[in-house]
């Protein structure tokens, strides 16, 4: 018989209480959004941890006539182990609803994403929803946006594009799944509409992980006393 410790060592190492509480902020917010989704929507699905609890809540709901799309290799894997049908966006055209995490949430509806490294296909997947929906726990709510902002950048003078936007680094991570570097600017972001305008106009950048309220119609914030709901600035928003 194993010594207990020996036991000890093989079971997974218990969540901490904070972590537990996080997790079960994102479970909420995910359940949340999932009840969102009808039958025979056309769903964009982001890519993360609280993503993660998306796909088990929608997946249990056991609709009729999805059609997804994924933001990530991961997630498409996710989904179509939980029996979700996936196609590529280009198969689905417009979305009707697209959901997905963040890092941080300022007041004015700005976000930083991309932690998972996926914010140019979930950029991308945002911008053609009718309605994209972010799910959070409560400590991705910020007063203010602080860096890392992540990065998607060609490969192709990669050095020269990280100097124009010094401090900027890139991340120890594989190539994006369209085959380009990740890396984070690290310098201060003031403006994140200033900031965002820089970084489109910095040649080399694909994509970064600056989200403008405007391509946001709503935030499911979930904390200790249940979820806030904050308005984005996206229009196309349904009437319920
Ligand atoms: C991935 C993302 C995620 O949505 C963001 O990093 C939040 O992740 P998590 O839900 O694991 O906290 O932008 O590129």
């Amino acid at each position: 018989m194993a010594s207990p410790r020996a036991t000890a060592r093989l079971r997974p190492s218990p969540l901490s209480d904070e972590q537990g509480v996080v997790e079960r902020h994102k479970q909420a917010a995910a359940q949340a959004a999932a009840e969102l989704v009808q039958n025979g929507m056309r769903v964009g699905l982001g890519t993360g941890s609280t993503v993660a609890h998306l796909l088990g809540a929608i997946a249990a709901r056991r609709l009729r006539g999805l059609r997804c799309v994924a933001t990530s290799p991961a997630t498409e894997r996710a989904a179509r182990e939980l029996g979700l049908k996936v196609e590529e966006l280009d198969e689905v055209g417009e979305l009707d609803i697209a959901i997905d995490g963040a890092d941080q949430i300022d007041p004015a509806g700005w976000l930083i994403k991309g932690g998972g490294a996926a914010q140019t296909r979930e950029k991308i997947v945002a911008a053609a929803a009718k309605r994209f929906v972010v799910i959070a726990s409560a400590e991705k709510a910020v007063q203010e946006l602080v860096p890392p902002v992540p990065l998607e950048i060609l490969h192709f003078g990669a050095r020269c594009t990280l100097d124009a936007l010094s401090p900027a680094r890139l991340r120890e991570v594989p190539d994006s799944p369209d085959g380009n570097l990740i890396a984070d600017y690290l310098g201060e972001i003031g403006d994140p509409a200033q900031l965002a305008a820089r970084l489109s106009a910095t040649p080399g950048v694909v994509e970064h992980g600056l989200f403008a309220p405007e391509l946001v119609s709503e935030m499911l914030i979930a904390g200790k006393n249940g979820i806030e709901r904050r308005l984005g600035g996206k229009r196309d928003q349904p009437a319920d």
